[in-house]
């Protein structure tokens, strides 16, 4: 045992962590937005484990899905000369703060990394021909949770089209039962019209999201998915402004709601409560999606520290364990998402974790594997802000979808 772990060791038995180990142990402080219940368990899979190699963890969590006070926290700290040794960045960001030249390479462990990423993610990983961040899982962003006892209760199936969505929608309204969880904050509107956009075909949706084709922007079909949004929005509760995700998760596992629009992070709540796929509720694709997959891939980046040129030990550390086989299984089993490394067994997954594996395989070979917009992954940061302003303006107001397709074309011009 290295000197390292065995300090490690004899801290974590609460023995030994005082002045004389104080000098050999690394801190590692941590950024990220993981605070749910599934979440806050699955990066404690990754805080024992660097605990275990007898690093410090000094976690600084920024509750917030989709991490947008999370990163307005970064940028202070960064700026204030703080950076911090790891923070949770992912997509054309990990780009954009690489071009600030304040990350570290951690190019020393990642021999194997190739080979064992599917080529799209591990492009995204580096900038300049360096590994500059280290990817934890795949997250499938166009799903629908459902309340399986809800359905039945009206004798329903899981909704393939948006014709059959909004017939059983009815349904659950008819029976006093809310149709929608959602929460109104402008990532989980935007989470939703990129839904609806994905639903038009995989072509459709690069056109629109990924190359911001004016023609595609400014299409009828692009009015029309305004009009379903703006539909699918009269089956949401009032209170919904402001509502943090993982509470619209709940209002479907307790049954006040029957159904959300949710990556799969939300099965990280269904799992931490306890409940089982198939017997208290249903993950299906967003209609007319079936073959596609919106993809969200997590990954931390790692800071230059203070009177440090490279990557500390604790940093390059956190990186091979990111991405060693073991912890990728685990944390995705917690966190709700597919391992992002290749051939990580898949037995233990439970029957939703199973079919987006299968899902992603087919959607990678017929052209239907996007980058999601709402979680980071498709454009930078402005131009993602730019839109995601136009889509909650739309869904806080009375505005009509024509005006809105005109602003989105305007925001998808914001560099
Ligand atoms: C992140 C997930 C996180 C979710 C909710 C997404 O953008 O990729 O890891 O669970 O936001 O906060």
């Amino acid at each position: 045992m290295k000197f390292r772990a065995i300090m490690g060791a004899l801290c974590a038995a609460g023995l030994m962590c005082g002045a004389a180990s104080a000098q050999a142990a690394e801190s590692l402080s941590v950024l990220h937005w993981w605070t749910s219940g599934g979440e806050s368990k699955a990066v404690g899979v990754l805080k024992d484990d660097m605990q275990k190699q007898g690093y410090v963890w000094k976690d600084f969590a920024v509750a917030g899905g989709a991490g947008a006070a999370a990163m307005t926290a970064l940028k202070t700290q960064v700026i204030s000369g703080n950076a911090p040794s790891a923070a949770q960045i992912k997509g054309p960001l990990i780009q954009e703060w690489a071009e600030q030249g304040v990350l570290v390479p951690i190019d020393s462990v990642t021999g194997d990394w190739k080979a064992n990423l599917p080529p799209q993610i591990d492009k995204i990983i580096q900038a300049d021909g360096h590994y500059v961040a280290a990817p934890f899982s795949v997250h499938r962003v166009n799903w629908v949770w459902i309340n399986k006892a809800a359905l039945d209760k009206v004798g329903a199936k899981p909704p393939t089209t948006w014709a059959e969505f909004f017939t059983v929608a009815d349904k659950l309204k008819a029976a006093g039962i809310q149709p929608v969880a959602a929460g109104g904050q402008p990532w989980q509107d935007l989470t939703l019209w990129e839904d609806v956009v994905l639903s038009q075909g995989a072509d459709f949706y690069k056109k629109a999201i990924v190359d911001l084709d004016q023609k595609t922007l400014t299409s009828q079909q692009m009015v029309g998915v305004f009009d379903t949004v703006r539909k699918i929005e009269s089956y949401m509760d009032n209170g919904r402004t402001g509502r943090d995700w993982n509470l619209a998760t709940a209002m479907v596992i307790n049954g006040k709601a029957a159904m959300q629009f949710m990556g799969d992070w939300a099965k990280g709540e269904f799992a931490n409560a306890g409940k089982q796929p198939g017997k208290d509720y249903i993950c299906a694709p967003v209609p007319a999606t079936e073959k596609a997959f919106t993809f969200n891939v997590d990954s931390f980046v790692f800071f230059q520290q203070k009177d440090q040129k490279a990557a500390t030990p604790g940093q390059l550390a956190l990186a091979k364990t990111i991405m060693t086989p073991a912890f990728q299984e685990q944390f995705s089993l917690y966190k709700g998402s597919i391992p992002v490394r290749l051939g990580v067994p898949m037995d233990r997954f439970d029957d939703c974790g199973k079919r987006a594996y299968a899902d992603e395989q087919v959607a990678i070979k017929a052209g239907g594997y996007v980058p999601s917009l709402a979680h980071g992954m498709a454009q930078r940061d402005a131009t993602a802000g730019a839109i995601t302003d136009v889509v909650t303006k739309f869904m806080n107001s009375t505005q009509d979808s024509k005006s809105a397709v005109e602003a989105l074309a305007r925001a998808a011009k914001t560099k």
